[in-house]
C-alpha cells in the first residue's frame, strides 16, 4: 500500500532503529531534561534551529500551543493566518488552554499581507487586546506546502515591534530544502520555532520547540502542567538525533516525487491543480470529474493500493516522503492516469 495521507506515516530507518534499541538499555535521566539522548537531541536542535535552546515534545501542536502559553497572557491577541494548521486544526487549544484571542488574517499562497498585520497590531489603546504574538507557518500545509523565503518573515519582523514572532516550522527543514536555505536563516526572525520529528525527517515520534533559554525554562514548567513530561524518553530522543542528522538530505527527492505526482494531476481530466503551489512533499488539488464523485475517485485509488483522503468537496492531498520511493511514485502516476483519463 501507498500511503499518501500523511508524511508522519514515513518509517524509522534501520538507523534509527540501531539507535533505539541501544538507547533501550542506555542509563535513564532522572529529571524533565536529564536524559543524555534527550540532551543530545535537544542540543542539535537548538543548533540546527540556531536558538539558543530547545525541547523534546511529544507533538508540534503541544510545541505551538506551549510558546503561546509561555508569552501570551489571557485575554491577549495571537494574529494568526486563517489558514494556518495551528488555526485550523488543533482543536481552538489557542483559546482553551493559552487562553488568547486569535484575530485571523487572509493568506494568499501561505503569506499574511504586511498591511493587513500592520493594521492588525493593536495601537496601545487599552480598549483593544494587546498584540502579544504573530504566528507564521513554514512549509505551508493548506496552501499546499509552499516555502516562504526568509525575506518574508523579515518584512514582517520590520513591522511588529516587540511583538513576539513564532513559527510553527513543522516542516522547517522541507521548506530549507527547496529554497536552499538553512532551517536557522529562515528560523532567524522568529524568537521561536516548532519543527516536528516524526514528518519527513521520519523519526518515531515528537517534535521540537526551539527558543531562548528563560523560555524555554517557561515552557519546560508549561510542559509539566500539561502532562508533557514524557520520561524515560531515550529510546524515542535517540533516533530522533539520528533522523536530524542523515534525513535532511533525501528531501529533494520527496519533493521531486510530489513535483512528478503534481504535474501528472495537471495532465489528468477532472482535476483543479495550481502546480505554482507544489514546491515540496505536499500536492494539494481538487477533483471537478463529470463521470467520478469523490468517493469513488477515492476508493478507485485504494482499489489500486493508494490511500488518499478525498473531501466530500473533491479536495485532496497527497504527500510524499522516505519510503515513497520513485517505483512508487511512478505507479501513483500511472493509477491516476487510468482512473482519470488525459485532459482533452
Ligand atoms: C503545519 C503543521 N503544524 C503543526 C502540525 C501538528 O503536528 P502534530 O501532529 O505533531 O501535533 C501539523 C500536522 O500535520 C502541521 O501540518
Amino acid at each position: 500500500v501507498i500511503d499518501l495521507r500523511s508524511d508522519f506515516l514515513s518509517s524509522a530507518t534501520p538507523a534509527m532503529l540501531a539507535a533505539m534499541a541501544a538507547a533501550a538499555t542506555d542509563r535513564k535521566g532522572y529529571g524533565p531534561r536529564g536524559d543524555p539522548h534527550q540532551q543530545r537531541l535537544e542540543e542539535r536542535a537548538a543548533e540546527l534551529l540556531g536558538k539558543a535552546d530547545a525541547l523534546f515534545v511529544p507533538t508540534c501542536m503541544m510545541a505551538n500551543l506551549l510558546a503561546a502559553m509561555a508569552v501570551v497572557k489571557p485575554g491577549e491577541a495571537i494574529l494568526v493566518d486563517s489558514a494556518s494548521h495551528v488555526l485550523r486544526s488543533e482543536s481552538g487549544a489557542l483559546a482553551a488552554l493559552a487562553r488568547a484571542i486569535t484575530l485571523p488574517l487572509p493568506s494568499v499562497m501561505g503569506r499574511m499581507q504586511i498591511a493587513d498585520i500592520a493594521a492588525a497590531l493593536d495601537t496601545g489603546s487599552i480598549q483593544q487586546p494587546r498584540s502579544a504574538m504573530i504566528m507564521l507557518e513554514n512549509t505551508h500545509n493548506k496552501a499546499g506546502g509552499v516555502a516562504l523565503p526568509r525575506d518574508y518573515a523579515a518584512a514582517i519582523r520590520g513591522i511588529i515591534g516587540s511583538t513576539w514572532m513564532h513559527l510553527d516550522g513543522s516542516r522547517i527543514f522541507n521548506a530549507a530544502a527547496a529554497l536552499g536555505e538553512t532551517a536557522a536563516s529562515l528560523a532567524a526572525s522568529a524568537d521561536s520555532v516548532s519543527v516536528s520529528l516524526n514528518k519527513g525527517l521520519s523519526a518515531p515520534v515528537g517534535a521540537i520547540l526551539a527558543g531562548p533559554k528563560d523560555f524555554i525554562a517557561t515552557a519546560t514548567a508549561l510542559r509539566q502542567q500539561i502532562g508533557g513530561g514524557w520520561r524515560p524518553v531515550g529510546m524515542l530522543a535517540a533516533p530522533a538525533v539520528v533522523a536530524l542528522d542523515t534525513m535532511q538530505a533525501q528531501l529533494p527527492k520527496d519533493h521531486r516525487n510530489a513535483a512528478a505526482i503534481g504535474a501528472t494531476l495537471a495532465e489528468c481530466a477532472g482535476i483543479i491543480i495550481d502546480r505554482a503551489t507544489v514546491q515540496t512533499n505536499i500536492v494539494r488539488a481538487r477533483l471537478k470529474h463529470p463521470a467520478l464523485t469523490p468517493a469513488a475517485f477515492e476508493a478507485a485509488l485504494s482499489t489500486a493500493g493508494i490511500l488518499t483522503s478525498v473531501g466530500s468537496d473533491g479536495a485532496f492531498r497527497m504527500v510524499t516522503y522516505h519510503d515513497i520511493g520513485e517505483p512508487e511514485t511512478e505507479h501513483v502516476c500511472r493509477q491516476l492516469r487510468a482512473i482519470l483519463g488525459l485532459r482533452k
